[in-house]
């Protein structure tokens, strides 16, 4: 089956600018893994994510960057729950999720919020039907009467553009895209306000990719969804984000609006890390990090970048920089010298 054979319905009435307050936002969130030490039996912990401030509306993609090990996918499963942190606060609208009783845990914030992972193949289970593999959270989670879930599972198969004769198959009987749009059909099917999509399209060819990203703007417009995406590859944040984050060794570093960030960086790594793609910026100047990107085992003291910033003096080994406001409202980065 080809990703080309069907064409998504006609749009359904749904805002697509940001609205409201936050479905879901972390505040000062570490997450912290004990793992072998460099001893025989010796512990030590790794910081997987420090300090971590985001937040996520409906209507919005909070695109979300950096190098690999960073801390992305950390921060995706903390945000629809799979990881509970160390530290700090997740939020689902006004309440403390973790604070939640475990049943209403998995009712209400569990159907809110679904999440898309980079290979289809592996996450969906092989032996069910496309059919079942959609059912089963409507199953799960009680929603209607059974012809009522049967439509829903219609229903989503259209919205992300899937013919119904896939209703019958195998996942591994489908294409990579089609894969994919099993997954994110999935992760609709409870009507959720909010999707975390961990790079969803890294794992698919090239002539694929942009129609996978072009469907969830689709579906984010459509329905009004807020959208976390999260790549290292930041043209295609750019292309699809309303808002981004940067992140470096487990830190959000800077977040703002895409044009603030993309055009006016105030962070050094986010100069550096945007500076490899050159039409991005004014300027084509590119710099290139010099020096080992240090272990999150043992981090460098103060700003995590100062080994590699060529900004970096004393205070920056001191203190670690608390968030500042830049001109523009919503703009936030870590540093003492900004750009
Ligand atoms: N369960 C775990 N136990 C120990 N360390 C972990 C665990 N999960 C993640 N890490 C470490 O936490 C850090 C952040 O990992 P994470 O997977 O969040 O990065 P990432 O930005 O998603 O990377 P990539 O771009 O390669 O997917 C890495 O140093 C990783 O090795
Ligand atoms: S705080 Fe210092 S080391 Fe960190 S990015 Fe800013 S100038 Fe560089
Ligand atoms: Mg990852």
């Amino acid at each position: 089956m080809n990703d080309t054979e069907t064409a998504p319905p006609p749009a359904t009435p749904a805002g697509s600018e940001p609205t409201g307050p936050p479905v879901l936002s972390v505040r000062d969130v570490d997450v912290t893994h004990r793992i072998a030490g460099g001893r025989l039996f010796a512990k030590a912990h790794l910081h997987a994510l420090t300090g971590a401030r985001i937040s996520v509306r409906r209507g919005e993609v909070l695109g979300i960057v950096g190098e690999s090990g960073c801390g992305k996918s950390t921060l995706a499963r903390v945000l629809v729950g799979l990881q509970k942190p160390t530290a700090g606060v997740v939020r689902f609208h006004d309440e403390d999720l973790w604070g939640m009783p475990a049943t209403r845990r998995a009712s209400e914030f569990g159907g809110a919020v679904g999440m898309v992972f980079q290979d289809a193949s592996t996450a969906l289970n092989r032996r069910l039907t496309v059919r079942t593999v959609l059912r089963d959270p409507l199953d799960v989670h009680g929603r209607g009467t059974k012809a009522q879930r049967e439509a829903r599972v219609r229903e989503v198969m259209d919205l992300v553009g899937l013919p119904p004769s896939a209703a019958e198959v195998l996942p591994g009987q489908l294409s990579g895209g089609q894969r994919q749009r099993v997954a994110i059909a999935r992760a609709l099917v409870l009507e959720p306000e909010v999707i975390v999509a961990d790079e969803p399209t890294s794992a698919l060819d090239v002539s694929v990719r942009a129609q996978i990203l072009n469907l969830l703007r689709d579906l984010k417009d459509r329905l009004g969804l807020g959208l976390v995406f999260i790549s290292h590859d930041i043209q295609t944040v750019r292309y699809l984000a309303d808002r981004i984050a940067v992140m470096y060794l487990g830190r959000v570093v800077e977040e703002g609006p895409a044009e603030r960030i993309v055009h006016a960086p105030r962070h050094p790594y986010t100069v550096a890390l945007f500076s490899a793609t050159p039409s991005l910026l004014a300027s084509t100047e590119r710099i290139t990090l010099t020096g080992p990107l240090p272990s999150a085992v043992d981090p460098p003291s103060g700003c995590a970048f100062r080994t590699r910033c060529w900004k970096a003096t004393d205070v920056c080994a001191q203190t670690a920089p608390e968030p500042r406001a830049a001109e523009e409202e919503g703009h936030l980065f870590r540093c003492h010298h900004p750009m």
